[in-house]
């Protein structure tokens, strides 16, 4: 006894230093291996855990801004939430502002709804542009809203919300092409496809089409790699998961090639649905992540994060199976 209560005793400042340095981890946020952990809790720098549900990532300078809904408990139950996080290495993350704070600004009713949100910079206006589904709580107003900012992680002001080329719109996807050109991609149900189309110059308007891809998905997104475009979607099966495809092209006008899955189907993708393509261009390699929702439609803030690199190249795109991954943001080198 006398033993165990020296022994404990003389392991208390052991015990005191280890505690110390986990809780400086974990209020660092992200994991404390510093690698990203598909489907785990990833916390911020508050030790919450991050609610960017459905999201996009834009980088400023050396800095990826995650933008993404905010579906945390015990927020006002009238408002919906948009957050936005910052990180230099998408390990470590902190929480910047609620950009999006919102009172159902068309009058839909309860149940109205955001999702998806994603935001653009114009260098022309310089501001700061987040694109969102807008809609009731039956989905059947089908609208994109727009808001807008001078800083990326102010408090952006809702502006209006429409139909882009007078077409239903659910789920949304961004897409920025080598030159800076904005795209959205949207789901338009009654079209039985998906859009892409190219923003107006100050990004306030969505302009022309440039494809219409006669295919039945939603969670679109895109990739410009090694001169191929690399579209992405889920089927639609409400918040469960389903075998996500891609399909190739080498103009964002078409043709697509025919869709294929990009895990064995039976996995379901892994249980996510995809959310974006992240390009992080290296001085040795060019890394694509694919970032996909875990969805848990009865607790929505507790909904996860699929994030992996892809095996891509020459109109083949391969989601691995998700393990823990890290990778070098300066090299773009990727490792298990
Ligand atoms: C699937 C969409 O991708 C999600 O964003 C969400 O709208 C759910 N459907 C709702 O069922």
């Amino acid at each position: 006894m006398a033993l165990l209560a020296g022994k404990s005793h003389s392991a208390l400042p052991r015990l005191a230093a280890f505690c110390a340095i986990a809780c400086l981890i974990f209020l660092r946020g992200g994991n404390a291996s510093g690698a990203i952990t598909p489907g785990g809790v990833w916390f911020d720098n508050r030790g919450q855990q991050i609610q960017a549900h459905g999201g996009g990532i834009l980088k400023v300078g050396d800095t990826f801004f995650w933008f993404g809904e905010d579906r945390s408990q015990g927020l006002d139950p009238n408002k919906r939430y948009v957050s936005c996080y910052a990180s230099k290495d998408l390990v470590h993350w902190t929480f910047r502002n609620q950009v999006l704070k919102l009172s159902d600004p068309e009058n839909f009713g309860a149940g109205w709804l955001i999702e998806r949100p994603k935001v653009f910079y114009n260098a022309t206006t310089k501001k700061y542009v987040l694109y969102a589904h807008i809609d009731d709580g039956t989905y059947k107003v089908a609208r994109v809203a727009i808001a807008i900012s001078d800083t990326v992680d102010g408090d952006y002001r809702y502006l209006k919300s429409f139909r882009p080329l007078g077409l239903e719109s659910r789920d949304i996807g961004q897409f920025i092409d080598d030159d800076g050109t904005a795209y959205l991609i949207f789901e338009s149900r009654p079209t039985r496809g998906f859009l892409i189309a190219r923003l107006s110059p100050d990004y306030l308007d969505v302009e022309k089409q440039m494809s219409f891809v006669p295919a039945r998905l939603e969670g679109g997104a895109l990739v410009h790699y090694q001169g191929l475009y690399y579209v992405i979607g889920s089927h639609m099966s409400g918040w469960s998961p389903n075998p996500n495809v891609y399909a190739t092209a080498t103009s964002l006008e078409g043709p697509w090639t025919q869709f294929k899955d990009i895990a064995p189907p039976a996995a379901k993708t892994f249980h996510s649905q995809s959310s974006t393509l992240l390009t992080i261009p290296g001085t040795k390699t060019t890394a694509v992540v694919f970032m996909a929702d875990q969805w848990k439609p009865d607790d929505l803030w507790d909904s996860r994060y699929l994030w992996m690199p892809l095996r891509i190249g020459e109109g083949q795109l391969v989601l691995p199976e998700p393990r823990p991954w890290s990778i070098d943001i300066q090299t773009g080198e990727t490792k298990y």
